[in-house]
Formats: C-alpha cells, sequence, structure tokens
C-alpha cells in the first residue's frame, strides 16, 4: 500500500478543482485496507473513500485520509438460464466496463454508457440514465467496514437504492425519513464503508430498453425498430456527447441537482403558471420535473460566478470554466437554488457530496 503526503487532488476529481489531501492512500486489495486499519494512527482517524471524483466538490485542503480505491479485476463470475453474473473491481473505470461487458457478449448495461466515475462508485449513487438504473442491474457488493475491519456482502434490498440514493449516502442517526427508515438507509454506511467489488446481474435474454425520448429520436432517424444492444451504447455514447461535457475537457460533476418529485396538485399549479414545465407522471400519482428546464427558465443557462459556470446545452451541469474554486461552484448552486425555490417554491437537492 502506497502513502503519500500533500497529493494535488486536480486530477482525482472530475470538476478539476484544486485542492490537496494531506495524506492519501491507493488501495490497491483488501489487504490494504485491513493493513491501514491496524496502523495505530490511520486506523482511527476520520477518512475519505475517493473513487473517480466524479461526483464530489471540494471546498478545500482534504484533512480526513483519503483512501483512493484502486480495486483491480473483472469477470464473468457464472452464467444461469436466467443471467449472466459479471464482477468489476471498485476501482475499474464505470464505461471501460460497460464496454468490455458488451465486448464479451454480456449486454444489459449499456444504457448507461458514458457515465462518469468508478464501478466502486456506481452503487453509492445508484447512477442510471436512459431508462436503466443501476439497482436493475444489481446482484451484491462487498465492503469492509472501516471502524471494525470486517469485510461484508450486500445483496440490493440491503443496499436500500433509491433514485440516485442510498445507504452509503446516508449517515447514522437524526434526519431519517419515513421511507429511510423503511428501507435499510437508517443503518447508515456514510464515510463507514470502502466498497471493494460489485457485482451485476445481466438477464438473458437480453431485452433493449427503449422508450427514452432521446433513445425514440434516434430510432425514429435511423428508421430502426429493434436496435442492438451495441447501437443503443452507441446512441447513448453520441447523445450524451452532444449534449453533456466531457470532465476531460470541462470539469463537471454531471447533474448537480436531482430532479425533484411534487404532489399532482403542486404541478397542477405549476402547469397553471408555467405550461410548459417538463414533467412525467409517476406510478404513485406524484409528478418529476425536469430540474435542468427549472433552472433554464429562470434564465441560468451560460451564467458564471467567478470560474464557475451553467453548461449552455444543459442547466442542470454545473462547469468549471478554468481555476474555479468549490466555494465558486457552491456559490453558484445556491444562488441557482434561491432563484429555483423563489420562482416555483421548490427546494432544488444538489446530487453531489461536498467536502
Ligand atoms: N431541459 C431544458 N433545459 C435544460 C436542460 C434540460 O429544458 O437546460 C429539459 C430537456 O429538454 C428535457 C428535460 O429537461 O425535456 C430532461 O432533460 P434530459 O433528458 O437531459 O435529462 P435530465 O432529467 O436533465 C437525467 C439524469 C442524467 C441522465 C439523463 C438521461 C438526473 C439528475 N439526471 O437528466 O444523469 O443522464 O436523465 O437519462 O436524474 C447524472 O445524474 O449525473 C446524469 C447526467
Amino acid at each position: 500500500m502506497l502513502v503519500e503526503k500533500n497529493v494535488p487532488l486536480q486530477a482525482f476529481n472530475t470538476f478539476h478543482i484544486v485542492a490537496k489531501a494531506h495524506t492519501l492512500a491507493r488501495i490497491a486489495t483488501e489487504a490494504d485496507v485491513l493493513a491501514l486499519l491496524e496502523h495505530p494512527e490511520w486506523g482511527v482517524c476520520p477518512k475519505l473513500v475517493l473513487g473517480g471524483g466524479s461526483n464530489i466538490v471540494l471546498t478545500g485542503d482534504v484533512k480526513p485520509l483519503v483512501l483512493k480505491v484502486e480495486v483491480m479485476g473483472r469477470r464473468l463470475l457464472h452464467e444461469t438460464a436466467k443471467a449472466y453474473v459479471v464482477e468489476a473491481g471498485a476501482g475499474e473505470s464505470w464505461h471501460d466496463f460497460v464496454t468490455w461487458t458488451l465486448q464479451q457478449g454480456y449486454p444489459g448495461l449499456e444504457n448507461m454508457a458514458l457515465i462518469p466515475g468508478t464501478v466502486g462508485a456506481s452503487p453509492v449513487q445508484n447512477v442510471g440514465a436512459y431508462g436503466v438504473e443501476l439497482q436493475d442491474r444489481f446482484e451484491s457488493l462487498d465492503a469492509v467496514d472501516l471502524q471494525t475491519g470486517k469485510v461484508f456482502t450486500l445483496n440490493a434490498a440491503q443496499c436500500a437504492f433509491g433514485y440516485r440514493d442510498s445507504i452509503f449516502k446516508h449517515g447514522p442517526g437524526t434526519g431519517l425519513t419515513d421511507a429511510d427508515l423503511a428501507g435499510h438507509r437508517a443503518l447508515g454506511l456514510k464515510d463507514r464503508a470502502l466498497i471493494l467489488r460489485v457485482r451485476f446481474s445481466l438477464p438473458k435474454p437480453w431485452k433493449a430498453v427503449l422508450g427514452y425520448a432521446d433513445i425514440e429520436k434516434k430510432m425514429a432517424e435511423h428508421g430502426c425498430t429493434q436496435p442492438s444492444a451495441q447501437q443503443i451504447f452507441d446512441w447513448v455514447c453520441e447523445i450524451r456527447r452532444a449534449k453533456l461535457p466531457d470532465p476531460q475537457v470541462i470539469g463537471n460533476a454531471g447533474s448537480f441537482f436531482k430532479n425533484p418529485t411534487v404532489t399532482a396538485e403542486q404541478c397542477a399549479d405549476i402547469i397553471a403558471r408555467d405550461p410548459k414545465v417538463v414533467h412525467y407522471r409517476l406510478a404513485d400519482g406524484s409528478v418529476k420535473l425536469a430540474a435542468g428546464w427549472l433552472i433554464d427558465s429562470c434564465g441560468w443557462r451560460g451564467k458564471t460566478v467567478g470560474q464557475a459556470g451553467v453548461y449552455e446545452k444543459q442547466a442542470l451541469v454545473l462547469v468549471n470554466r478554468g481555476g474555479a474554486t468549490g466555494g465558486e461552484v457552491m456559490t453558484l448552486a445556491k444562488a441557482i437554488q434561491t432563484s429555483v425555490y423563489e420562482r416555483f417554491g421548490i427546494v432544488l437537492e444538489p446530487e453531489p457530496v461536498v467536502v
């Protein structure tokens, strides 16, 4: 295990914010974590688990010990009549893993192509795109309890997945909602677990997940009603490249806010004032609103605070125009929240973790 001091984190967060880790340990194996936990100083100090850094805003140098997860490897574990079960190390790049599954002939993750970040971060966020969420393909994961050093396995129910949410985003204790208590989220594994490996169940026979407006548009353009998994993968890459900034070129953390859910009455109220509001009715009668539209209609698209800006092609994405600080990103985010609240009475909830 490699432990380094004063490590620049700019290359380790997709916003490319300049900050340093006082101490950073690279974790390549389960044994590395266990050795670290036995260390008299590092074993007990506060820790921050860092995956691909694609869902984090750094507002200063990081004092907790940063655990940079670099557990690699990907393999087919077994194949049944119903599914391929594949496993990947938490440090693998998510997109490279998706690409590999398709090359191997295990389709099922294609709608989630090009999501930035690592395999280990994917269950934390319950990442999703174009009609498929991680929880739809999840089998189980192995993690280390950073307090006890025990390695444990969680299935999907135990991960308490929600929309861009899981047990890994909740601490134990106060502020729990009824939904948290009903699921396992009340157990709260925030800052407590380091995910080592994730297993996915890719159903057989494969069935395309269509129906999302952008995918339907591609089907119409290509006159294709039964696309292959590879075709969907290619289209998703094209759609994302056209609409979302490439973090290698322009620093960003994907969608900055979650799409809010409101009651049918609240939605009717907003429609009465803003008939064009983009909304989707959910099975339970509630309505999901497109946060990008709400922000856009408050006039934020293309605006900046310092070097932090609102992306021109997707108002839900905040970007680093070069040298932005985490403080500038958060000032911009707060200004957006205030104006959306003043106009629509809706509180936008940020997606990334603020450190
Ligand atoms: N819209 C606007 N103006 C904007 C942005 C969006 O009017 O500036 C409208 C669009 O026209 C569209 C609607 O809002 O009608 C929704 O936009 P889009 O299809 O781009 O999807 P989204 O709801 O903004 C979500 C996810 C993305 C995911 C896409 C595709 C969240 C918070 N975001 O975005 O996930 O890729 O759907 O499935 O749920 C991420 O989480 O980081 C992420 C990129």
